[in-house]
Order: C-alpha cells, then structure tokens, then sequence
C-alpha cells in the first residue's frame, strides 16, 4: 500500500491571498492530504442559521487546484459564543461542581442533548455542501482532550438516571449489583441517585464504574450522530483523531462508527507528561520521546480502525503544552514519520502548516515558522516525501503476539487502584515494553476479539473482568496465554466472585489475598522483581518465578500462563523469552532505545537514542532509520 503525507491547515488564520502559494509549496514539498475546518465554527456559522461557505469554498477550491485531497473536521470542538448563549446549561461541569465557561475548547458537555442536537445541525450542513467534493471526514477534534470527557452537569445527571434505568430495570436490581447495603446506600427510586461527585469517603466504586460506562456511551452516542449525518451525504471515508493515553472512553466502540481511526502523536509532550517514565528516562530520550510509546499507540489504532489507522497530527517541532518544550533532535520528525508507516499508517500528517503568531498556540511550531520560512521539521518532511517517491508500498506483516486492551478494566483500576502508581495503562505498557525490546511485531486486540487465529502468544495483563465468551476462545485458539495480575477477579458489576478467580479453564491457581507493594520494597523473585502489586497463589499449577519463600508468583499449567505480580523488566523478560523459544519466534535483546519493526518485505530499525548504535552488524546513527529487505 502507498503511503502519504499530509498537514493541518487553518486557512482561516491567514489572508486568502495566501492560500494559494501555501497549496502549491505543501505540494512542492511532497503532501498529499490536508486537514481543515475543525476549529472553524464561528467563521462558518457566524450568526444562528448564516452560513458563510464562500471563503470555505474556495479554500478547498484552492487546494484541489494544486492536486491535495481535503480531509474536512467537523467543527464541534469549537463551539461559537452564540450557541453557547443558546445552551447556557451545555457546559462541562467539573467533579468539584465548577462550570468551565466560554473562552477555550471543547466547552460543552457530551450529554447535552441540545448541543447535540446544534452538533448533528453543523455538521449535516457541511455534509450537505461537501459530501461530495471533500475525500474524508474528521468528526470533532480529540474526544477527551482537556480531561473533557466526564461532565458533572444536569444533563448529565438526567442522563444517567435513565441510562441506569435501562440498564438495570428496578432500583432492586440497581441496589444489589452496586451492594448498596453497605453503608446504607440503598436507594428508593432513581431519581435519588445522583452524580458520583466528591463524597466525605470513597464513593462507591460501582457507583463510579456506571458513571465511566454511561460516560463512554455518550461520547459513542455524540460520533455517531455525527457520522450519520453525514454519511447521509458522503461516501467519504469518516474518521476521528484519538490521543495519546486518553482511556476514560471506550475507543474500540468509537471505532465501531468510523472507517479510519487516527492519532495525534506528541512523542515529546508525552514523554514529559503522560509516558510515566522517570526522570533519568526522561533525561535520556527528551528529545526523542519514549521508544515505545508511539508504536503502542499505532498499535492502539491499528485495532480501534479495523485495520486503517493515520497519524493526522504529527509533532513536527517543539510543542507549547507539556511542562517542558524542547526542540526534536534532527532526525526524529523523520523517524517518527517512518515508524508510524512501518506499523502500518496510510497517512501521516503533520500538525501544523505554519506556526499562528496569535492565539494559545502561538508557541507550537509547525512545518514553516511563523514568517512562512521552513522550519526543520519541513526539510525532514521532505526527505521522507523523496524517500515515499522511491518506494511508496510498505506491505503489513500479521503479528504472532497480541495484547488485548480493555478500557473497562483501566476505569475499574483507576477507582480502586489499590496502590500508589498502580494503573492498568502503566502496567499493559509494561508488557508491550518487554515484547518490543524483544523486537517482537505486537497487536493490541480489543477486548471482543474471539478470533484468536495466527496468534502465537495472547497477552491480558490485568483484565479484571474476562467474559466466559474470552476465556473458552482463548482456551480453544490453541495460543499460549498469559494473564495476569488481577486477571479475571471481578464479575462485570466489579465483584468479587466466589469461587475466587481466576477461574480459568485447566489452570488450578486461586487468589488468595492480594497486595500492593511501596516502590522502596520490592519482592525479589527468582529472576527480577515484583513491582507494585503482588498475588499470593493456591493450587496447583507448576511455579515458572518464585519469591524468596519459594512460594509461586508466575505459574503454569498447559497453554495458562498466570503471572501473580506485577513484574520489573527482568522477570517480564525471564517469563516470555522462554515461551517465545517454545513457538519458535525469533526474538532479539534489543539495546536501550533500539527497535525493530517486520513488514512482510522489510524490516526497519529505529534508533531512538541521541548516540550511533551497533548491533547485529549494523550501525544506525543517532535518530537513525534503517530500511532494508528482509
Ligand atoms: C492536539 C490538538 C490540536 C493542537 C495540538 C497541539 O491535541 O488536536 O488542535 O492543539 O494538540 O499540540
């Protein structure tokens, strides 16, 4: 498949006089798509039901003309002013009550059904005039993006009162699953609950999970009303661009709606403010970014698209938001770009055209600065442009491991995560960590996947909850499995069950207590370490790790691999480099910030360090990339 390049372009910002040289150099510079109109509401729909096109017009007119195809945003992150005085009540509420008010982004909230109602009217009217001359379709920008998601506000309460009453049809029913007779909780009817807002103690955690899982439906409910008012007038592919380690929304069910998933890949801002890694990794890779955290995430989208997944923003220098900003070593826009190829990206594009002298972003680069001069992120951009014009096809190689991702198991251990530093995103990646630095090709599944052909390995790290549907799949799919910590220990309302889990098939291993561990007091295994949480284990399956007592931590039995801990990077590797051996993957002890990525032609190298590294006969320079057939 070929693969392309691409920008974000806010014709809005400039005068239109410019629009066309800006459209002939993103063509010069070897750009295939562009991505506008998301942020532009107020200049669409200045007044209620006046819609200025004209200038819209011609800027897609103007891009066409130059041979770039038009991804067209919906503009629903952006509400103007006037509808926001339409819909004074559509704000976001924060848990502490706080109503975020006009004068950012993404003011509003996913249950209100009278915005969602302007967000469907927009949006069909853009369906309408460009149904048929724009080639894709973002919905909104970032669901999720400023801690957005959760909303605390009387649309939402109204909301999740009648989403409980379906679900659990009598207040009997209600009071039973969420064990309200603990502390007196017991509710008479359904118009007494109330939104899971700060309480003196714990709120009840079951509580919490249905307000996460209502939550997640709304924005569900929110893309799709949007992808059906426009599919009613395109047959434009519709996508949307996720984040990186945002989870308090079901993305695999966004995804369900759309034909292409995408992201938006800050490696840098995230390395400062979302990979958790410490300060010594932060140090080491700050101009660089984490040499996994961008490959999950492709992975990530890889799933959630069903297969089409783009980068539509891609940092191309240094960004304005995290706590610190540095400039990417010279190298990494590249490699970044190349990486997200090799995983399997059709488009990546870059975010932004020309760095805005005004606004919250004036201090975000982009491929030009602002005086319209390149910026070094443009010239990486064009040596990839010239690297695709020799040889456009990367061709996908079918993984034989895979990692299923569930975002019902993070909102379960995110309220009760039971320990500091405890997080099931913190200790999936973790795993994903250990199998890349074995230079291992990964899926991440979503938590439906029943098909479990063509994998060797299967991986699910802390799903607390594993539908019988899973487990009999998994049992049958003939892969090796490995589960565990804090898998399968909670029914779907979060209980625990009796008999105690895990209850999976041919492997006798119970749970017996549980506990989390301060970081200054690991548990010395028999190789590595158990790091913040630790299982203790009855039965009878074979030990594969040990604690200094001899007693079991990871143990097997046939195809059941149950790992009782949380595991440092030692024991991770002690665990999987054998059953690697056993399937006969061929695996690698990658160096730090070296990694390696299989298509079916080719493989690619990937040096995320600030150094040249040799290994396996190669040297890659600092920020290196190395192509080569296989
Ligand atoms: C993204 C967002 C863009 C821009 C960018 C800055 O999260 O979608 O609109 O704000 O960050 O890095």
């Amino acid at each position: 498949m070929q693969r392309e390049l691409g920008c974000c372009y806010y014709p809005e910002h400039w005068p239109a006089s410019q629009w066309q040289d800006d459209a002939r150099r993103m063509r010069a510079a070897g750009l295939s798509w562009v991505r506008i109109g998301e942020f532009a509401w107020g200049r669409i729909e200045p007044e209620p039901g006046c819609f200025q096109w004209q200038w819209l017009d011609q800027a897609v007119a103007v891009l066409h003309e130059h041979g770039l195809r038009v991804v067209l945003g919906t503009p629903t992150a952006t509400p103007p002013k006037w509808v926001v005085d339409r819909h004074p009540d559509m704000l976001p509420v924060t848990a502490q009550g706080r109503v975020l008010g006009f004068g950012s982004r993404r003011h509003y909230c996913f249950s209100h059904v009278g915005f969602r109602e302007e967000s469907r009217r927009i949006t069909e009217a853009m369906a309408q005039r460009y149904g048929r001359i724009v080639q894709a379709w973002q919905t909104d920008n970032e669901y999720g993006c400023h801690d957005s998601t959760l909303s605390y506000s009387d649309s939402a309460l109204r909301g999740f009162r009648a989403w409980l009453q379906e679900q659990y049809s009598s207040i009997d029913a209600l009071n039973t699953a969420w064990g309200n007779v603990f502390w007196s909780m017991e509710y008479q009817e359904f118009n007494d609950i109330g939104l899971p807002m700060p309480t003196v103690a714990d709120t009840n955690p079951m509580h919490q999970l249905a307000f996460r899982r209502y939550t997640s439906d709304q924005v569900v409910a929110f893309n799709r009303s949007q992808v059906d008012a426009i599919r009613a007038h395109s047959d434009a592919p519709i996508s949307h661009n996720f984040m990186g380690r945002i989870t308090d929304f079901d993305h695999f069910a966004v995804g369900q709606d759309l034909d292409i998933a995408t992201w938006d890949s800050y490696p840098l801002g995230f390395l400062e403010d979302r990979v958790g890694a410490d300060a010594a990794q932060q140090r080491q890779f700050a101009r660089q970014g984490d040499p996994d955290f961008q490959a999950f995430h492709h992975d990530l989208y890889r799933a959630v698209g069903r297969g089409r997944w783009w980068v539509m923003e891609q940092q191309p220098g240094p960004v304005n938001w995290a706590p610190y900003n540095p400039a990417p070593l010279p190298g990494m826009v590249r490699l970044w770009t190349w990486e997200a190829f090799a995983h399997g990206a059709e488009v990546v594009s870059y975010f932004r055209w020309r760095q805005c002298p005004f606004g919250a972003e004036l201090m975000h680069s982009g491929l030009l600065r602002p005086d319209g001069e390149a910026a070094q992120g443009l010239l990486e951009a064009q040596t990839v442009a010239q690297e695709l014009r020799d040889a456009p096809a990367v061709q996908p190689l079918a993984a034989q491991v895979g990692i299923v991702f569930d975002y019902d198991a993070d909102a379960a251990w995110a309220i009760q995560p039971h320990g500091q530093g405890m997080s099931y995103f913190g200790l999936v990646f973790d795993t994903y960590k250990a199998l890349r630095r074995m230079g291992l090709n990964v899926d991440i599944l979503g938590p439906n996947q029943r098909d479990f052909n063509g994998y060797e390995i299967v991986l699910l790290p802390g799903m607390i909850h594993m539908p019988e549907a899973l487990k009999t799949a998994l049992d049958l799919s003939g892969a090796l499995v490995v589960v565990g910590p804090r898998a399968d220990a909670r029914d779907a309302q979060l209980r625990i069950p009796t008999p105690l889990g895990p209850q999976l098939p041919g492997l006798d291993t119970t749970v017996s207590y549980v506990e989390s561990l301060r970081p200054d007091l690991p548990i010395p295994l028999t190789t590595g370490h158990a790091v913040h949480y630790r299982e203790h284990l009855d039965g009878s399956a074979e030990a594969l790790l040990q604690d200094h007592c001899a007693s079991a931590v990871v143990v097997r039995e046939q195809q059941w691999v149950y790992c009782g801990a949380w595991l440092d990077a030692a024991a991770l590797d002690a665990v999987l480099r054998p059953l690697c051996d056993e399937r006969q993957l061929r695996v690698y002890d990658l160096p730090p910030g070296l990694r390696r990525r299989e298509t079916l032609g080719e493989e690619f190298w990937f040096n995320y360090n600030d150094h040249a590294v040799h290994y396996a006969s190669h040297t890659l320079p600092a920020a290196g990339v190395l192509r080569r057939d296989k």
